[in-house]
């Protein structure tokens, strides 16, 4: 009997994992192209740049990341590796390693942030969401978003408010600054933190991962390991015990309030060095997700 349900619910598992929903704009021309597109929401234009895999088959449900800018940055920072243009940096390093297997999306903030104010940046999602599902091939269980500072408040708010409509998350040193509607659901969730951050503090971002280690129903991360103070390195720890398909990780690093961290001998923030964006795709692209 016990054995009948096992494999009963290893079914049912199968079947939330692996199946693509594929979205509307599959199996016909492409309507969208890389740039900058504006689109109004709510009576507000909104914008966002896009980009498209090279060799895009219109068949191919594609991953959709967004990368969602600090407070003061734009979407052409996010999408251009930061002011310097830093190759491996491009949407928070996911561009080099995707390897042209995500569509990639930096939307801008209203005032160089994400306030929400009345959920009118999940609303900006919402609608980038239904823009792209009908212009490319979207597998629409495979949507993921990552984001720094004010984006990771943000990218938290998608996953408290829209973890139904995303498959997974990555903070980097986040805050509760755009609200957390609803935050009862499982998503897969990604926390980052520096052991030195002094504007968003770790303590913080410890409390943000331990909603969705309770969501997920993964095993207490309290004792996970923290790299120590003068390490120059990085911690990274999957939490036990997480409901098949909600894996939570941290990793804690020796470095302050920023993005790109990197271990030594590389200097503590380096897009072309950064473990962040290699370690983010490898959960983003994991078995089971
Ligand atoms: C990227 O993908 C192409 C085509 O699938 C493959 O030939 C190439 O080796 C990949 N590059 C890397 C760095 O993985």
């Amino acid at each position: 009997m016990r054995f009948i349900r096992s494999i009963l619910l290893g079914l049912v598992t199968l079947t939330d994992v692996a199946v693509a929903a594929l979205s509307s704009g599959c199996g016909s021309a492409p309507t969208i192209t890389s740039g900058v597109k504006t689109i109004t929401v709510g009576g507000t234009q909104r914008q966002f740049t896009i980009r498209v895999p090279q060799n895009y088959q219109n068949n191919k449900g594609y991953k959709l990341v967004y990368g969602l800018h600090w407070v003061g940055g734009r979407m052409d920072q996010v999408a251009n590796g930061g002011d310097t243009g830093s190759k491996n940096w491009k949407y928070y390093g996911i561009q080099v390693v995707a390897n042209e297997t995500a569509i990639l999306v930096a939307p801008q903030g209203l005032n160089g942030g994400w306030g929400n104010s009345g959920g009118s940046d999940l609303k900006f999602i919402d609608a980038m969401n239904n823009y792209i599902d009908a212009g490319l091939c979207v597998d629409q269980g495979q949507r993921f978003s990552i984001g720094f500072s004010y984006g990771g408040a943000m990218t938290y708010s998608i996953a408290c408010a829209r973890a139904k409509q995303f498959r997974a998350v990555a903070v980097i040193a986040g805050g509760v600054l755009s609200g957390c509607d609803g935050g009862n659901d499982p998503i897969a969730y990604f926390g980052i933190h520096g052991i030195k951050d002094g504007t968003l503090n770790i303590a913080g971002g410890r409390s943000l991962r331990d909603r969705f280690i309770k969501n997920n129903g993964c095993a207490s991360m309290a004792g996970a390991k923290e790299p120590a103070s003068g390490s120059r390195t990085h911690i990274t720890t999957a939490a036990t015990g997480c409901k098949a398909g909600y894996p939570v990780k941290w990793a804690a690093h020796d470095g302050g309030h920023i993005q790109a961290a990197a271990d030594k001998p590389a200097p503590e923030e380096n897009g072309e060095a950064s473990w962040v964006g290699p370690e983010v795709w490898a959960f983003f692209n994991s078995a089971g997700l």
